[in-house]
């Protein structure tokens, strides 16, 4: 229904206003990253300062289409979390890419 009702808003032209914050909790991200305290994952605090002013870089990332920067020898277990991702829309991961930058 949820899916029906954005398609049709969608195509009525409406822009349907995406929360990165709620797709991060959503797709289970939270459960790893911190927002500033870096534990095993980098937090997001951490993510954001190497991604500054690299905002397509970081929904490439998002991706799958690039290279990790942050914390390389730790990558297999982010690579794994990437195919939660692969439903999200261009809309949606860009959001995801402000809500994580948003943490400098
Ligand atoms: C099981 C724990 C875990 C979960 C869940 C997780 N991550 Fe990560 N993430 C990591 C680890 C470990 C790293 C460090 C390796 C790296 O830099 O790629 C990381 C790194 C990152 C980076 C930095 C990439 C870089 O350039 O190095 C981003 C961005 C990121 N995660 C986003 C996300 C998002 C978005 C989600 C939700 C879909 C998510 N993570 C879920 C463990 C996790």
């Amino acid at each position: 229904m949820k899916k029906f009702l954005a398609a049709t808003l969608a195509l009525a032209g409406f822009a349907l206003a995406v929360d990165g914050k709620t797709l991060f909790q959503s797709k289970g991200c939270a459960a790893c990253h911190q927002p500033a305290a870096d534990t095993v994952e980098p937090s997001l605090k951490r993510i954001a300062q190497a991604y500054a002013g690299k905002k397509d870089q970081l929904i490439k990332f998002l991706k799958g289409e690039a290279q990790p920067i942050v914390d390389p020898a730790k990558f297999a277990i982010m690579k794994a979390q990437l195919t939660a991702l692969k439903s999200l829309s261009d809309a949606e991961l860009k959001a995801l890419a402000e809500f994580i930058l948003s943490h400098k």
